[in-house]
């Protein structure tokens, strides 16, 4: 599983997602799930959005100072996955395109929750 205890934020719903986004990477990088790739990718596609509004309404909730500019992240980061999801979708699993889900999609996430997503959950700590 490509999700370690590191990436955890202590809030319980982003971890959780957070998981489950992993989930379904690990899907999508196994070449023996190449039945379900495209079912991963529409999977994540919609998850992505939902983890993503849900983190927002968090982060507009506790009146987080840097949530214009998380949101920006988040928004950037749709068109980025989109663009590859079509062009997996369209080439297929490749040594290529594997390398580019795990840097854009692996990489992506694990930098994001380790600096944004924590910086905002210690904040979040910080009102109890
Ligand atoms: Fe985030």
């Amino acid at each position: 599983m490509l999700w370690s205890k590191s990436l955890e934020t202590g809030i319980a719903l982003i971890d959780e997602q957070h998981k489950e986004l992993f989930r379904q990477v690990d899907i999508l990088l196994d070449p023996a799930n190449e039945n379900r790739h495209k079912e991963s990718l529409n999977f994540l596609d919609r998850y992505i959005l939902k983890h993503f509004g849900d983190e927002q309404k968090l982060q507009a909730e506790a009146k987080y100072p840097k949530a214009a500019q998380h949101k920006k992240f988040h928004d950037d980061y749709v068109v980025v996955f989109r663009k590859l999801k079509e062009k997996y979708l369209k080439e297929g699993p490749s040594p290529a395109n594997n390398m580019e889900i795990n840097k854009t999609v692996v990489g992506w996430l694990k930098d994001h929750i380790l600096v944004h997503d924590k910086e905002f959950a210690a904040y979040y700590k910080s009102l109890k």
